[in-house]
């Protein structure tokens, strides 16, 4: 069990986090901000809200949390939207590791990526020497697959790695909930932009590796647990010069 500490000489009784609270865990008793601890599922918007930074929780690393400071992390709309339009799936790699340093990046925008109820129930499995085990294992199950009948959509067998494009590093996610993964993989893609790497979601890959039993196994996947995306990273060896057509948004205006 956690607890949620308001320092009573640093709260000023203001009910930010009160007013603030989803799940009305807070209330104010004689001035100050008390926790019930009935229904808290630790969002911590009482810590983010506090102008008097009087709240914690106890046993969680309270030096991770970062002030807010004007002007340190404001993105223009233009650049942002760039950045969405720009990101292409890369599936040409340059034979270059990729620094831990920069995974650990990738993944930290995963982390602090919102999940429903604030599970934060998304496991990352990284693989970058297990690739070249991984990669014969599917490909031989896809080709398996092929054989049964199953829709290339166009992948060439003759390619080389038409499965995994030679890419250095998989990161997958894990997760009950497939919107939570989704949400995080889409972060850590954008991540990995921002670094100047490349990356692609492997949608064949989680279809076969889901059913694959060996490969379960390298992935020391659990009882009940399945991958939900399989994100290629690496140093791209290409470079797209401009943005491509989209389909017209379907909006319904009510
Ligand atoms: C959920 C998902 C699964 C995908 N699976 C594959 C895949 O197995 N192989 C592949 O080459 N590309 C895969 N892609 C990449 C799409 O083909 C690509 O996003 C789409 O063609 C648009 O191109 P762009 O990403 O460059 O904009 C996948 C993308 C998503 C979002």
């Amino acid at each position: 069990m956690f607890k949620i500490k308001i320092e009573p000489d640093q709260c000023i009784g203001c009910e930010l986090c009160v007013n603030d609270c989803l799940t009305h865990d807070l209330e104010l008793i004689q001035g100050k901000a008390v926790a019930r601890h009935q229904n808290c599922f630790k969002c911590g918007h009482c810590i983010a809200i506090c102008p008097q930074k009087a709240v914690s929780v106890e046993n969680d690393d309270m030096s991770e949390i970062k002030d807010f400071e004007e002007g340190t992390f404001t993105i223009e709309p233009e650049t942002f939207l760039n950045v969405v339009k720009f990101r292409r799936s890369v599936r040409h790699y340059l034979d270059k590791e990729v620094e831990r340093e920069k995974i650990e990046k990738i993944i930290e925008a995963g982390r602090y990526t919102e999940t429903a109820s604030n599970s934060q129930g998304v496991t990352y499995i990284v693989l970058q020497k297990e690739v070249p085990r991984v990669r014969e294992l599917a490909t031989k199950q896809l080709k398996t697959l092929i054989e049964a009948g199953y829709n290339l959509q166009g992948l060439n067998l003759d390619e080389g790695d038409f499965l995994l494009r030679n890419a250095p590093v998989l990161i997958l996610t894990v997760s009950k909930n497939k919107v939570d993964a989704g949400l995080a993989a889409s972060n850590m893609e954008i991540m990995a932009v921002t670094q100047g790497l490349g990356a692609f979601f492997i949608g064949f890959f989680v279809r076969i590796a889901n059913k694959d039993q060996a490969i379960k196994e390298i992935l020391e996947m659990g009882p009940g647990e399945e991958i939900v995306t399989c994100m290629a990273v690496g140093y791209p060896k290409v470079k797209y010069y401009r943005t491509v057509p989209r389909k017209k948004a379907k909006i319904r205006w009510k």
